[in-house]
């Protein structure tokens, strides 16, 4: 027992059953739940807004699944879903609430934190944003020297960054296609000199987004843009406030960067950044794709949302996918999740998953203070297919590794392809069903032999299937339907940390990488001598230096 009152996970009966479960179940063999239970292919199925959700070539029984819902009621996942909508300071570390479902609540909705709705000020933002993408795309909002704004260039890192570049690929067919828009991330000066070096800074807007305007990263880049900025056009603080916004929690910085606070769009500490592009931290796509798409999207988060509140334990597709995520990291030593999208908009799709779950749940120390003495967080990786088909797929299938994946594909392809483009969407779904398949059920040697394979070749021909995987399946990829998508995804990474006992909601694990940094900055440009430099570091330095001729 803790001193919080709850028992260690790993010895609350529900998990030790579920340890006893596994045993019993041995090998499981998909081939043979399937042969058991005829219905299972469709029955095995849940929707959720317009997602299709089918979870029936996964490891389980119905035994497992039931077993696996014990383990989140004995870990109150639920209520502390509740707390968390109810706007409860739930981040303990930080001492926040945890509120991006505020970002995407209807108007009329009210959702307090310390005693005050949040949804009317979550709103006059929305607005602000609204009407400000609306000038820079009907041409109304000009640059410094009167021309119209034609591109845009976001700077900012993590989840300042990784959302609305993530979401910008995905809507690309939403956007307006005269408008160049870029994402700039990286402190290494190659990046903003490719987003920069062919645009006119004449017709340049720079959006610079970053939650507590302190970030290195982006501040640099942001001094650096102001230059190439003045440089090419004269004017000074006028030409900023006609070319620099910025998005951020800390109007003070703002101000002493040189943005005008009148050209700020605020968020709250209240939204985490991995969490935080349905906020204003969306600016760069809502100018891509308008406010009436954005607002698309947001209803989109707001459905699963929902759903997450209010489905019973049974149909409710986050915790189903939280909790299979669980029995795999937990109960097979699963040490990995692979995202593989059937659709090359969601190229950057997995990646931006990567902060959600390994920012959120990559922790060791429970809500307790305690060290946890069970895994949390996977390693989540994958690339859109089929590419990966023909790089790492062969692990998945043959490796000693065992992977979870998720599979999502439409239905549809993008509106805008002609048709000949249009009619090579049978071949990437082939693939995407083949490929659950294969895993699944794999290949025997009675099967390969069959084919009329050499004895020797018939071990190398095998496949032994029973690679779980999950596919979600849509219509068509929509800005709502991308919003659901997100949502699924932070409400699944809510429940591994809620049944984790841990902070999903902090990040403590990247401060020491950013305080390191600036301290070893002056032992690369002066040759100071840094205190606790250990010596590898300090060889290192040395070799750098001597490399640059210092
Ligand atoms: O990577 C750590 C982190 O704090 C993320 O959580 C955040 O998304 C990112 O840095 C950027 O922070 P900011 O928006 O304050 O610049």
């Amino acid at each position: 027992m803790n001193a919080d009152g709850r028992t260690r996970l790993n010895q609350t009966p529900e998990w030790t059953a579920l340890v006893k479960h596994r045993e019993e179940l041995g090998e499981v063999r998909l081939r043979e739940l399937f042969a058991a239970d005829p219905g299972r292919g469709s029955g095995y199925t849940l929707r959720v807004g317009d997602l299709h959700i089918d979870y029936s070539k996964h490891l389980v029984t119905d035994e497992t699944l039931r077993r696996l819902r014990e383990l989140a009621v004995a870990t109150d996942v639920f209520g502390l879903r509740d707390a968390m909508f109810r706007g409860e300071k739930i981040n303990i570390t930080e001492d926040r609430a945890v509120l991006h479902t505020a970002l995407r609540a209807p108007r009329d909705a009210v959702i307090e934190v310390d005693g005050e709705n949040v949804v009317p000020a979550v709103h006059a933002v929305l607005d602000k944003m609204a009407g400000f993408a609306d000038r820079v795309r009907s041409g109304a909002w000009t640059g410094h020297t009167g021309r119209r704004i034609r591109n845009v260039v976001n700077i900012g890192i993590g989840g300042s960054d990784l959302g609305p570049a993530m979401a910008y690929e995905v809507l690309r067919g939403y956007t307006d296609r005269d408008l160049t828009v870029r994402f700039v991330s990286n402190v290494d000066g190659a990046d903003l000199h490719e987003a920069t070096r062919d645009l006119d800074p004449a017709e340049t807007l720079f959006v610079i987004a970053s939650k507590t305007f302190t970030t290195i990263e982006t501040i640099t880049n942001a001094t650096s843009a102001r230059s190439w900025l003045l440089d090419a056009l004269d004017g000074g603080q006028a030409a900023v406030a006609k070319h620099f916004v910025a998005l951020s929690t800390n109007a003070e910085k703002v101000a002493d960067f040189g943005i005008d606070t009148a050209n700020m769009f605020e968020f709250w500490d209240w939204v985490g950044g991995r969490y935080s592009f349905d906020s204003a931290i969306g600016l760069s796509l809502m100018i891509a794709i308008g406010p009436e798409r954005f607002r698309e999207m947001l209803d989109g988060f707001h459905l699963v949302d929902e759903h997450f509140r209010t489905a019973p334990a049974e149909s409710n597709v986050p915790l189903l996918l939280g909790l299979l995520g669980i029995w795999y990291g937990n109960f097979h030593d699963a040490q990995s999740h692979a995202v593989l999208p059937y659709s090359h908009y969601l190229s950057k799709f997995t990646a931006y998953l990567q902060q959600l779950d390994m920012e959120s749940n990559g922790k060791s120390t429970g809500r307790d203070g305690k060290e946890v003495d069970w895994q949390t967080g996977p390693i989540v990786w994958g690339t859109p297919g089929t590419n990966g088909q023909h790089a790492y797929y062969q692990l998945i299938h043959q490796g000693t590794k065992l992977v979870p994946a998720d599979f999502i594909g439409f239905a549809e392809p993008a509106a805008e392809l002609r048709d000949e483009l249009k009619a090579q969407h049978d071949l990437l779904m082939a693939n995407f069903f083949a490929q659950t398949q294969a895993l699944a059920f794999g290949k025997t040697p009675e099967e390969v032999r069959a084919e009329g394979v050499p004895e020797e070749l018939v071990a190398h021909k095998t496949f032994k299937g029973d690679h779980p995987t999950t596919t979600i399946l849509a219509r068509e990829l929509t800005p709502s339907v991308l919003g659901q998508l997100v949502a699924l995804y932070e409400h699944k990474v809510f429940v591994q940390g809620a049944v984790w006992n841990i902070d999903s909601f902090d990040q403590w694990g990247v401060e020491l990488g950013k305080v390191l940094a600036k301290r070893v900055e002056p032992a690369l440009t002066e040759g100071a001598e840094v205190p606790g430099l250990d010596a590898s570091t300090r060889a290192l330095v040395a070799k750098y230096r001597e490399l640059r001729g210092r």
